[in-house]
């Protein structure tokens, strides 16, 4: 029997620890995730905030504490087993392969994100070109499906990695700064298709320094400084603490940030 149930969070971590020699990375995260929410995590560069997915996404091993999906306990995983457990991850800098086709890196991710020793091999390339084809189709990249990857622009990139995660069929989705770099068109066309993952029920963990996507998007918010939570809430109090704002966001940002929750819920 398992004790799953709908109210249960999907994801739980605690006291995870990242250190490379004297420096705590990440120091001590405790986090529960709700099912069908959006976690937002923001903070400074160098916070440790991809440390922290790399962590739990088994990237690279903690150096302490533990992780859970659901009931299963995946400290110490490898990344392609809690891949295909359904946690899929994108990657804050380029990680396609250039010298692959549109269509093949999205065949690569589906392989990597499914229990391929359990499918006979015929079946595996059906079941692989379906998932790419639609992956594709869901991002809007399918006319791009022949090219070299190496051909693609920022945005493109971004997609494809989105499309790769896609595929893998996850329940849970960390994006790590899908939009940095972007221009604000590029920007909402991402904004549209996180919204469209979420709806499919998929719960979402997002890294982002562009604080009106974050803050649009997200359920919860965490903010991270040195390692640690420095800030945990409504996306709505981000700018009023006076933690963030020193840390983190600067008087400016903080008004800008005001402003735009008070005309939003006037
Ligand atoms: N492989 C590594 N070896 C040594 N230090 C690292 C490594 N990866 C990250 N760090 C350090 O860990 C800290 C957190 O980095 P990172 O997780 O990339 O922060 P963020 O994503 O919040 O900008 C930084 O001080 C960074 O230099
Ligand atoms: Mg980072």
């Amino acid at each position: 029997m398992t004790t799953t149930s709908a109210s249960a969070p999907i994801f739980v971590c605690d006291n995870v620890s990242k250190h490379y020699g004297s420096l705590a990375a990440v120091d001590g995260m405790s986090l529960a995730i709700d099912r069908g929410t959006v976690l937002g995590i923001g903070g400074p560069n160098g916070a440790g905030k991809t440390t922290f997915f790399d962590v739990v996404t088994g990237v690279t091993p903690a150096t302490g504490g533990r992780a859970w999906f659901g009931d299963t306990e995946i400290t110490g995983f490898s990344s392609d087993r809690i891949c295909q457990l359904g946690v899929a991850r994108t990657f804050q800098l380029n990680a396609t392969f250039d010298s692959l086709t549109v269509r093949e890196n999205v065949e690569v991710s589906a392989l990597f994100g499914r229990e391929a020793r359990r499918l006979p091999r015929l079946t595996r390339t059906k079941v692989l070109e379906q998932a790419a084809s639609e992956a594709l189709d869901f991002v809007g990249l399918a006319d791009k499906a022949d090219q070299p990857a190496a051909r693609l622009p920022v945005l493109d990139r971004k997609l494809l990695m989105i499309a790769g995660a896609v595929a893998t069929d996850p329940q849970l989705l960390f994006l790590d700064e899908p939009v940095g770099g972007l221009a604000v068109h590029e920007i909402d066309r991402v904004m549209e298709i996180v919204e469209k993952i979420r709806a499919r029920g998929v719960t979402i963990v997002l890294i982002e320094h562009v604080m009106r996507f974050l803050l649009a998007l997200s359920t919860k918010v965490v903010i991270m400084h040195q390692g640690k939570i420095l800030f945990e809430g409504q996306p709505s109090r981000v700018a009023d603490d006076e933690r963030v704002v020193n840390a983190y966001l600067g008087a400016g940002a903080s008004s800008r940030l005001k402003r735009y929750f008070a005309a939003r819920e006037a």
